[in-house]
């Protein structure tokens, strides 16, 4: 058997018909299907705990996540081959805990809310893999490294140190919160996983057989960025935002790295390495988008491929043989084709033509 814990944010006011109605429903079906559990509402958060059969439980889950009468749906632990029951007497119990006048029960009313209002800050800050693998019943913290054939991409805004030296501050973090969302939703669309961000980059992983979708995230961002530049007037800092992005594959290590508070999920290895490698050297190169041989041989789509030649990977003798994606995204424009220096001087010249400080979509 299984058993499934999640969180909910209710979607409009939850009144006592509203709830009964879901409790009634919920205790005809789950009787069926052998389901058994609680539901607390408190204070607009649903708090739901379902047991029974693995097959039954996930489809009444997918179920449950489509129902418009909440949001964010958060499963907070999932335990599998679970011997007993916890619920076994209830079909579906649903408590207003809200309502619940017992004073014993305040400080369990204040916990939750606690617990609620931490877990919706901490969920923020965790990365998407790691939530991935509490949802899927294992505790990330147990995981054992392990060697894995993956992509790995590496985006970073173009010539950043100059948007930090002369933007005020808000500028700076709203003009990198539009290019990470940029880059966060093309790697979502395409299957990836965001591994983490870097200050302004971002490092982004695909499985093995995922090239095809590592090479699109990189035209998506290259689009995405070529609008937003077209939709800024040039006064706007966002006219001169552009990235580099570096595209290795091979095997490395996924798994927690750190120390004691402080740890990661992330993956180590060469590729990890060679693919920031490329994304640097992209200030050097005509084309925004640069990687290996390796990846470019993972395609199956017929790319338009285009040689970008030989090229040391930092710290190390072997010369890679780098190409890109001939294609007018990928392609820099004139004023950016030798080096980011162009961006800095375009910068540098709105900023001192202009003593307002330049204005953000
Ligand atoms: C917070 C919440 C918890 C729910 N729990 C259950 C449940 O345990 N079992 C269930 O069948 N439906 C549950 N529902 C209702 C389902 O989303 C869905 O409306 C219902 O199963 C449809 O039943 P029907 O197919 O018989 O019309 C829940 C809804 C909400 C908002």
């Amino acid at each position: 058997m299984k058993r499934i814990t999640y969180i909910s944010e209710a979607t409009r006011e939850i009144d006592a018909d509203t709830l009964e109605n879901i409790s009634t429903v919920s205790q005809r079906n789950n009787q069926q299907f052998s389901i058994t559990g609680v539901l607390i509402f408190l204070k607009g958060f649903f708090f739901q705990v379902i047991e029974g059969e693995e097959t039954t439980l996930d489809q009444l889950y997918r179920k449950i996540a489509q129902d418009p009468r909440h949001k964010n749906i958060t499963c907070l632990k999932t335990e599998l081959a679970v011997e007993q029951r916890l619920f076994a007497e209830w079909s579906m119990k649903a408590i207003n805990l809200g309502e619940a006048e017992d004073l014993i029960l305040t400080p369990v009313k204040q916990l939750l809310q606690s617990v609620t209002e931490s877990h919706r800050i901490l969920e923020h800050y965790t990365q998407p893999t790691v939530s991935r693998i509490i949802q899927s019943g294992r505790n990330p913290l147990a995981e054992k490294p392990k060697l894995v054939n993956k992509i790995v991409l590496f985006s970073d805004i173009m010539g950043f140190s100059t948007f930090t030296e002369k933007l005020p501050v808000e500028q700076v973090v709203q003009l990198v919160n539009n290019y990470l969302a940029i880059c966060t939703q093309s790697v979502a669309k395409n299957g990836g996983d965001v591994m983490k961000f870097i200050g302004d980059a971002m490092m982004a992983a695909f499985d093995e057989d995922q090239a095809d979708a590592a090479l699109q995230t990189a035209l998506d961002i290259l689009e995405q960025l070529q609008q937003l530049r077209e939709n800024c007037s040039e006064r706007e800092p966002c006219h001169w935002l552009y990235t580099g992005i570096g595209i290795a594959a091979g095997s490395m290590i996924e798994g927690n790295v750190g120390f004691a508070n402080r740890i990661d999920y992330t993956l180590l290895g060469d590729a990890v390495n060679v693919a920031a490698r490329l994304e640097a050297l992209t200030r050097h190169l005509p084309h925004s988008l640069a990687f290996t041989n390796t990846v470019r041989m993972a395609c199956r789509q017929a790319w338009p491929f285009v040689p970008l030649g030989q090229h040391e990977a930092k710290g190390k003798e072997k010369i890679l043989d780098v190409f890109s994606v001939a294609n007018s995204l990928t392609q820099k424009s004139p004023e950016i084709t030798l080096n980011s220096q162009h961006i800095r001087e375009a910068l540098e010249r709105l900023l001192s033509a202009d003593n307002d400080a330049p204005v953000l979509p």
